[in-house]
């Protein structure tokens, strides 16, 4: 549908009058059809409600974000008190000095850290403190990752059809000429991923992973793999825990995994859904964004407004409380594993061949009857299928992104709320052979 025909009048209400606003209706991906774009009012636990009334369970949960459910009291109360002391300073504040001290004493590789606003800031600011700390300007980072925002964080992530690699496709880039500055390797293949390291190894500033990337698991030995041969080459090695990040271990993916990065980024669950990033890392390569450097050519100007505010400090300081009760990551865990055994018995029952991705409060299906180890096996998995079936569940009152991402359970996802999953995947699968899945 055209703007045209949106103006003249044929979606009404909150519905038209979000497409009349956003792009393509939206905020940001999701890429919804314009009849079916849910204009959400409120939250509470693993539910939301649109503007029409219509509940939905929550599968994506603001993207990870509100890892507490929504609306969590405890979040809320923080957030508040905090606010009632002043909204934002853009300076040092006792809150954000407690959250740091919290923050180091989980994550393995944080010596010193800074607050942004978001995972885009967190990642972009990683590779600016690896580009100042080496004075190299090219990246690596793996095909199918998302880092953020920026340019260096899309670059090789959603071409449609298998790349020639190391070659960058900036597909969605918005900025072509990062393919200079960018080399890309397959997740999980080390060999290969040495072999584009060592041939350009003195140009090359930092690589970069998601450590579980998207929803595919490490391999074993190739976080470790990475690990050893940045430091043998001199290259910063970055964790993108932007999902990871207090989800899988209260250490994160470092924790989970065992592997020990020189930088890290946050965001998304350690906010519980306030606003908020952050980048942190080996004192010596944070040194670069101290101010005593300016202005040396080992200097990188790193300035967030809001970052690190006392409302998303204090709102994070009670997210990590609430982590930190005993039983919650056995329970993550085990909603999470529940969920995927779930979706493997609908699939095996219907014949349908399909893999079911993920690790901790995490899942994602992939319809291909082999294993989906890296970017090239996803892409040749049948993903217009997995888009019916995504539209299809959003029909039928699941909210979710139907743009094939991850789906993320919360401390609020429970027996009712997969139970409730299970039955309208079944559906789902049912009719997905004969719903239109064109993206809009
Ligand atoms: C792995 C990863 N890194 C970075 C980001 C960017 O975070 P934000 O949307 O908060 O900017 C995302 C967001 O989905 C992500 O999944």
């Amino acid at each position: 549908m055209s703007v045209t025909s949106v103006s003249e009048g044929v979606q009404g209400g909150w519905k038209g009058r979000a497409l009349r606003c956003f792009p393509g209706g939206s905020n940001g991906e999701y890429g919804i059809p314009e009849n079916q774009i849910p204009v959400l009012e409120r939250g509470l636990g693993a539910r939301v409600w649109d503007t029409e009334g219509v509940e939905f369970l929550d599968f994506t949960m603001a993207w990870g974000s509100t890892l507490a459910g929504h609306a969590h009291p405890k979040l809320l109360e923080a957030a508040a008190r905090a606010g009632r002391d002043g909204v934002n300073f853009a300076a040092v504040n006792r809150r954000a000095v407690e959250l740091a001290e919290r923050i180091m004493a989980l994550s393995r590789c944080a010596e010193r850290i800074r607050f942004v606003a978001s995972g885009t800031e967190a990642t972009l600011l990683c590779l600016r403190v690896a580009h100042a700390a080496t004075g190299r300007r090219k990246v690596v980072r793996f095909e199918g990752a998302y880092h953020g925002q920026h340019p260096v964080g899309i670059a090789g992530m959603i071409a449609g059809r298998p790349s020639a690699l190391p070659l960058c496709d900036p597909t969605g880039a918005g900025a072509p000429w990062v393919e200079n500055d960018v080399l890309v390797a397959p997740y999980n293949d080390l060999i290969a991923t040495e072999a584009i390291l060592s041939a350009v190894a003195v140009d090359i500033a930092a690589v970069i992973v998601e450590p579980l990337h998207r929803c595919l698991s490490p391999a074993p030995g190739f976080l470790e793999g990475l690990r050893a041969v940045t430091r043998r080459l001199g290259i910063v090695f970055i964790f993108d825990e932007v999902v990871t990040g207090f989800r899988l271990a209260a250490g994160g993916a470092q924790e989970y995994y065992g592997v020990t990065p020189d930088l890290v980024a946050y965001g998304k669950g350690l906010g519980g859904g306030f606003p908020i990033g952050a980048y942190a890392g080996r004192a010596d390569l944070m040194e670069s964004v101290s101010e005593h450097r300016l202005p040396r050519a080992d200097y990188a100007w790193s300035a967030s407004t809001t970052g690190g505010n006392p409302i998303s400090c204090a709102a994070a300081l009670a997210m990590l409380d609430l982590l930190a009760e005993p039983g919650i990551y056995p329970h993550l865990h085990e909603m999470g594993r529940r969920f995927r055994d779930g979706l493997r018995v609908i699939l095996a029952g219907q014949s349908v061949a399909g893999q079911v991705l993920g690790d901790g409060p995490l899942g994602q299906v992939a319809f291909s009857s082999v294993p989906v180890v890296n970017q090239q096996a996803w892409l040749a998995s049948d993903r217009a299928r997995g888009r019916r079936v995504m539209l299809s569940l959003l029909r039928r009152g699941v909210f979710l992104n139907p743009m094939g991402t991850k789906m993320y359970l919360s401390l609020a996802h429970d027996t009712p709320e997969l139970v409730g999953f299970f039955e309208r995947f079944t559906e789902a699968l049912g009719d997905s052979d004969t719903e239109n899945g064109a993206l809009s």
